[in-house]
């Protein structure tokens, strides 16, 4: 009776954790259908050349989007808005939030968090609905995603280098301390 009651609180626990981590992080299941709407245009192409998603060349490859720098992949001819978003967040990688609002509307995303409000995306695409399914299947072909990369902070600007958990061990500690350099002891 007590391991049947305790086996059912288990079961309601889980059924009470699931929806809130589905909401999150999305169903990578159903990602991989959305994907069909992106694959026009992006391959999934792991780096040993193996293709997880065949895909067109409009669009830069995907495979590890997620922690990865923002415009980052070589030889690919990025416009200037998402250029523009680069320069503004010097080694800013793409987080859960940050790529749930860029394919959400990707000319506002890099008027907002780039360096031209007046900026176009050079992708013409947008995603009503299921956004959080597709990026749950991009983080399951993103390995070296840092943990952190699904943590919400509220913030839809690509996630600092160095910032959040990244902190503990991964960043030199880059901030001097207000003044420090901008007050030389006056001696
Ligand atoms: C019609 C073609 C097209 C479709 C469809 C499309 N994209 Fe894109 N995508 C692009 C282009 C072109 C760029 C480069 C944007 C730029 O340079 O401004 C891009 C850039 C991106 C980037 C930035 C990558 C980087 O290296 O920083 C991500 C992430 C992305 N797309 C995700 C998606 C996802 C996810 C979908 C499907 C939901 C999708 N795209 C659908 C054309 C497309």
């Amino acid at each position: 009776m007590t391991i049947k009651l305790t086996t059912a609180f288990a079961a309601s626990m889980l059924a009470l954790a699931a929806p809130a981590f589905a909401q999150e992080v999305g169903d990578a299941a159903a990602g991989m259908k959305e994907y069909n709407k992106c694959k026009a245009c992006h391959m999934i192409q792991a780096p040993d050349g193996e293709d997880i998603v065949k895909g067109g060349r409009t669009g830069p490859n995907l495979y590890g989007v997620l922690g990865r720098e923002i415009a980052s992949v070589e030889g690919f001819k990025y416009g200037d808005g998402i250029l523009g978003v680069k320069e503004a967040h010097p080694g800013g990688t793409w987080d859960v939030e940050a790529l749930t609002a860029y394919i959400t509307d990707p000319t506002p995303w890099v008027d907002e968090h780039g360096t031209d409000p007046s900026a176009k995306s050079k992708m013409t695409f947008k995603m009503a609905r299921n956004q959080a399914d597709v990026v749950a299947f991009l983080l399951e072909h993103s390995p070296d995603a840092p943990a952190n990369v699904a943590e919400a902070d509220g913030d839809t600007g690509p996630a600092e280098p160095g910032g959040d958990a990244a902190a503990a061990d991964a960043a030199p500690a880059e901030a001097a301390p207000a003044g420090a350099a901008a007050a030389p002891a006056a001696n």
